[in-house]
C-alpha cells in the first residue's frame, strides 16, 4: 500500500469492535446456557479464528457482519474437536482458550500461525500446571502447538510474574471448571474485560487494585454483549489526528476501560488536545466519543503501571513521539518483544528508515523527535499494529511511503484504508 503527505484529517468514525471483548463474547458466550446476542462484534481475522474454534467444539454460532449469535450449551457443553485447533495469528485465542481445555473431558491439541508458534506459552502452562492441568507444548521448547488432556483442575494463588490479561484471563477462565476459589496477584493491573464480562454472565469474580478472587459457580447464564468500538484501532486516529495539521477527527463509541485508556492519559501529557464527550458505562465497560485536534505536541516518559494499560498502543505512540519536540522515553515494555514480532526491534528498524532518531533498549524506546520524517518502503513483519503505526507515520512524512504486505492489517482492522481515506 503506497500512502502519501496529506494536508488536514477531518470527519466523523466509529472504528471496528474492540478485539478483546470480541473474542470473549465468543468464548463467554460458547460456556453460558442460552443464547448470547454480540452486536459490534470485530470482524478481523483474529476473532474469525476465536468463532472457527468453538465451532469446531460443536457451538452453534450465527454471524450476520457485526451481529453474532452464539447458541451456548453451558460449561461442560464442548465437543471434542475433530482435529487440530488453528488460532492462526491470534494469542489472545491461543492463551484464553487454553484455560478452557483444561477444563475438558477430551483430548486436544492447538496451534498457529508462524508468529504463534514462536511466542511464549510457559507463561499459561506453569500456572495451568499448577491447577492440575495437563498441558505441553508438543516439541517441549515452551512453544505451540501444545496437547492438553483431562484432568481435575483445583484452585490457587498465583502470583503471575507478568501484568498480562492473557495470563489472568487463561486461569479464571480454568478456574471455571474447579469447586475451588483461586486468587490472581499481578505486579500491575492487566485489563479487565474478562472479569467485567464474566461477571455479567454470572461469575463470581472479585478485583481489588492486584488480587482478583475467582469464586466456584456451577454455569455462566448467557447475556447481550454490546462490543465498544476499539481504543487500539481508535489509538491510530488519536494520533494521525494530533500530527496532522489542520485535523479534528471524532471517534464514536470508543470504550475507555481505565485498564485500558493508557494512550489518552500520555497523548494529553504530550500536550495533545483531546476531549471526551457522551460518558456513559454499557454493561460495564466505560464508553466514550473521543475529539481530537492538531497539536504541537511535546515529548514525555512512559512507564511503570501505565504499560500494561497502552501496551498495544506503543507502535503509534513511539510515531508521535518522533513528530514531538524532546525527547520520549518508553520503559517497563520489556513485553513488546513478544508481541506478534518483537515491537521494539521493528519500531527502531523501520522508524530509523524514515529518518526518526531512536533506540531500542531493554524494554522500550527512546525517541529524540522534531526530526523530519521522509517516505520509505516500510516493513510490517506481519504486523497488523506495526503496519498501521507506518501508515500514520506517512501522513506527515515527506514523499510517499509504501507498507509492505499491508494485508496483515485485517487481523484487526479489516476496513481501516477505507476509514482513514474518509478523512481526507
Ligand atoms: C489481550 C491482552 C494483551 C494484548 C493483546 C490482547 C487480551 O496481551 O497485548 O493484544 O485480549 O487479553 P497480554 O495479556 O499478553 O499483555
Amino acid at each position: 500500500m503506497k500512502i502519501s503527505p496529506v494536508n488536514a484529517l477531518k470527519g466523523t468514525l466509529k472504528v471496528p469492535g474492540d478485539k478483546s471483548i470480541s473474542h470473549r463474547s465468543i468464548m463467554f458466550g460458547s460456556l453460558a446456557k442460552g443464547t448470547t446476542h454480540v452486536s459490534g462484534f470485530l470482524t478481523g481475522a483474529d476473532c474469525l479464528s476465536t468463532i472457527s474454534c468453538f465451532k469446531a467444539m460443536g457451538i452453534h454460532i450465527d454471524r450476520q457482519g457485526e451481529k453474532v449469535t452464539v447458541s451456548g450449551k453451558g460449561l461442560r457443553g464442548l465437543d471434542k474437536p475433530q482435529s487440530i485447533l488453528d488460532v492462526g495469528n491470534s494469542g489472545t485465542t491461543m492463551r484464553l482458550m487454553s484455560g478452557i481445555l483444561a477444563g475438558q473431558n477430551f483430548d486436544v491439541q492447538v496451534t498457529g500461525d508462524a508468529s504463534i508458534q514462536k511466542r511464549p506459552m510457559n507463561r499459561i502452562i506453569t500456572p495451568l500446571s499448577q491447577m492440575g492441568a495437563d498441558i505441553k507444548s508438543l516439541v517441549g521448547n515452551g512453544l505451540a502447538p501444545l496437547e492438553i488432556k483431562p484432568n481435575t483442575l483445583k484452585g490457587m494463588v498465583y502470583n503471575t510474574p507478568v501484568a498480562s490479561a492473557q495470563i489472568k484471563s487463561s486461569i479464571l477462565l480454568a478456574n471455571l471448571y474447579t469447586n475451588e476459589t483461586t486468587t490472581i496477584i499481578e505486579p500491575a493491573p492487566s485489563r479487565n474485560h474478562s472479569e467485567i464480562m464474566l461477571n455479567h454472565f454470572g461469575a463470581n469474580i472479585q478485583s481489588e487494585g492486584c488480587t482478583i478472587v475467582s469464586h466456584p459457580i456451577d454455569e455462566l447464564f448467557a447475556n447481550e454483549v454490546v462490543v465498544p468500538a476499539d481504543i487500539s484501532s481508535a489509538a491510530f486516529f488519536l494520533v494521525a489526528g494530533l500530527i496532522v495539521p489542520n485535523s479534528e477527527i471524532k471517534l464514536l463509541d470508543v470504550g475507555i476501560n481505565p485498564t485500558r485508556d493508557g494512550i489518552i492519559h500520555v497523548l494529553k501529557s504530550m500536550n495533545g488536545q483531546i476531549e471526551l464527550d457522551n460518558i456513559r458505562t454499557i454493561n460495564g465497560e466505560k464508553i466514550a466519543d473521543i475529539i481530537v485536534k492538531s497539536s504541537q505536541l511535546t515529548g514525555t516518559t512512559v512507564s511503570g503501571d501505565i504499560i500494561p494499560t497502552l501496551i498495544d498502543e506503543i507502535p503509534v505512540i513511539a510515531i508521535a513521539a518522533a513528530y514531538a519536540e524532546g525527547i520520549t522515553q518508553i520503559k517497563d515494555a520489556a513485553e513488546l518483544k513478544v508481541k506478534e514480532t518483537n515491537r521494539i526491534d521493528a519500531m527502531v528498524a523501520e522508524m530509523t528508515k524514515m529518518g526518526a532518531k531512536v533506540t531500542g533498549t531493554d524494554d522500550g524506546l527512546i525517541i529524540e523527535g522534531g526530526q523530519p520524517l521522509h517516505g520509505a518502503t516500510i516493513e510490517t513483519y506481519d504486523d497488523h499494529r506495526i503496519a498501521m503505526s507506518f501508515a500514520v507515520a506517512a501522513l506527515c512524512a515527506n514523499g510517499d511511503t509504501t507498507i509492505l504486505e499491508s494485508e496483515c492489517i485485517a487481523i484487526s482492522y479489516p476496513n481501516f484504508f477505507e476509514q482513514l481515506k474518509s478523512l481526507i
